[in-house]
């Protein structure tokens, strides 16, 4: 069985927020008004993770990337990913990297073999004042660790004009000697996050300068990427740009998302979402709902355009 919408995208990668809350205070993620903290018992617990999930599954999802907030801030964690991989299914995440350290046999146990880790500035101060924390050495520690422990990583980077997009060499070279897989990101409008179309480097902008400076190899991109892939001749890791802003990749879209309080989403830019969580505490079937939200799903930015006005939840609920 599998979950097509209305254009005959199939859906076979959920990522689901395990946290509605981060340890860090990223400007272009967390809005300056926080929202509140949700009660532990609004939250998914790791039994409806896992069941949840295994609902999915058996709908045809056979990739699960685990997110927050930062989904390493939850207790339970270890145990949530280890249930999660006993299903036949690619098990990943998209974290910031500092408590990275606690997890790595876990991870292990659990098969992840990839992960995506946050770093938008390799300069301890800039880093600590994008971030508002103090957390740069463990954050660039724990990228070396876990690839001294042969995990494939991924470094996102979210360029923004003005604010880091004057390192975006030092990332590149930080690929010649090191297997990293740097993917810089346009930066996206989400509610209260400051965004202004000239505070974005475009995919357009990026390319030309990074053909100007370096020899550049196009690689492959699959038909569900994110990225525009690309490597510089003889380094060891690769280079790539996520262009949600200019170049949309919504046409190959195959992603949901359930935020921490069990709500569905078809899109990262969908105004509405479907509550799974409360009928699934009262023992209703929820496929029926989970195939009403993918046929809902409009073909781009859930039907909006991508403004400052645009009407979206907030990037540290949704989980990117
Ligand atoms: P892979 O599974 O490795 O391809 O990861 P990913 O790029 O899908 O996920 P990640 O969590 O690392 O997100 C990197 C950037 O891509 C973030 O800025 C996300 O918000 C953005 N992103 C992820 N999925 C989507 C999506 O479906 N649509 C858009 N527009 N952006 C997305
Ligand atoms: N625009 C682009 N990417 C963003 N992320 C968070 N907020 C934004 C934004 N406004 C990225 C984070 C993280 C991923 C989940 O989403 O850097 O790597
Ligand atoms: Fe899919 Fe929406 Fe992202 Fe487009 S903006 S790729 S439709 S989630």
């Amino acid at each position: 069985m599998n979950l097509f919408d209305t254009f005959g995208r199939v859906h076979n990668y959920l990522r689901i927020s395990l946290i509605d809350t981060c340890n860090f205070t990223c400007t272009y993620c967390v809005p300056h008004q926080k929202p509140d903290k949700k009660k532990a018992e609004q939250l998914m617990n790791a039994q409806e993770i896992v069941a949840i999930a295994g609902i999915f599954i058996r709908l045809g999802i056979d990739k699960i990337r685990l997110t927050g907030g930062e989904p390493t801030l939850r207790k339970d964690f270890g145990h949530i990913i280890r249930k999660l991989s006993e299903y036949k299914v690619q098990l990943t995440l998209t974290t910031n990297g500092f408590l990275l350290h606690e997890f790595v046999s876990d991870l292990e146990v659990a098969g992840v073999h990839s992960l995506n880790i946050s770093i938008d500035s390799l300069q301890e101060e800039r880093f600590n004042s994008i971030t508002k924390t103090r957390g740069f050495q463990q954050v660039y520690r724990n990228i070396f660790l876990l690839l001294q422990k042969g995990f494939h990583i991924k470094l996102n980077v979210v360029l923004m004009r003005g604010v880091n997009d004057e390192e975006v060499d030092d990332f590149i070279e930080l690929t010649k000697n090191y297997p990293l897989h740097v993917r810089f990101i346009e930066f996206m409008p989400f509610t209260d996050n400051e965004w202004e179309k000239n505070k974005v480097i475009s995919f357009q902008e990026l390319i030309e300068h990074l053909g100007e400076k370096y020899d550049l190899i196009k690689l492959p991109d699959q038909v569900h990427d994110t990225t525009k892939k690309y490597k510089v001749v003889g380094y060891k890791g690769t280079l790539a740009i996520i262009s949600s802003v200019s170049n949309p990749f919504c046409s190959g879209c195959n992603r949901l998302r359930i935020s921490a309080d069990g709500k569905m989403r078809n899109c990262l830019f969908a105004q509405g979402s479907t509550n799974l969580l409360t009928p699934f505490r009262n023992g209703e079937d929820i496929v029926s709902l989970i195939e009403q939200n993918v046929k809902a799903k409009a073909f781009q930015y859930g039907g909006q355009q991508m403004t400052s006005d645009i009407k979206n939840s907030q990037m540290l609920l949704i989980g990117g």
